[in-house]
């Protein structure tokens, strides 16, 4: 005699998981197990929007940073989306600059910018002459002060504010302005 094991029901069993919450259960580590991997992505893409914070800590000495060249720093945090920009301006830039009255967070010719773009979070590249160039949707930003030159960024890059001992050399950040992957009002 042929039995139709459809017709059993299945959310009753003694004591036990039933056949249905069992085939749940597998089914959430399963979908668990496959998205675990692409977790560390969600970082780039949807990357945390630290509030403007303050806390000082020292990036590099001047004699490191030649005029033109650029330093990767970290600040406020060590995360990937803390990854900044510290840049010895040309000395004809940073005067324009303060021709312009654009020199705001220019300090003895330095200058710090956070690298992640304030479209769609992805990370710019190094400074082109006065710019810094995102590659995902052409987003141009001035490397002056981190304002939107051209391109769908609808903010300017978060700054950080920079202090310089004259006594050591020292360049320490000081301050974050504005909020990663969001930029400045
Ligand atoms: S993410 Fe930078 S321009 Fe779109």
């Amino acid at each position: 005699m042929v039995t139709d094991d459809s017709s059993q029901p299945d959310e009753v069993e003694d004591g036990g998981l039933s056949r249905r919450a069992f085939l749940r259960f597998l089914l959430a580590v399963s979908t668990l197990l496959t998205l675990a991997p692409f977790a560390p992505m969600s970082q780039f893409f949807f990357p945390k929007r630290n509030e403007s914070s303050s806390n000082r800590r020292k990036i590099a000495n001047v004699k490191e940073v030649a005029e033109g060249s650029t330093k990767v720093f970290f600040y406020p945090g060590e995360e990937d989306v803390d990854r900044s920009f510290l840049v010895h301006l040309p000395h004809e830039l940073a005067d324009r600059a303060r021709d312009e009255g654009k020199d705001e967070f220019i300090v003895d010719g330095f200058v710090a910018l956070n690298t992640v773009c304030t479209h769609l979070q992805c990370v710019t590249g190094f400074p082109e002459e006065d710019q810094i160039v995102c590659p995902c949707h052409g987003g141009y930003f001035s490397l002056v002060d981190g304002t939107v030159i051209d391109g769908p960024p609808p903010r300017p890059l978060p700054m950080i504010k920079l202090e310089i001992e004259q006594k050591t050399g020292d360049i320490y950040a000081v301050e974050l302005i504005g909020k990663i992957g969001y930029g400045r009002e």
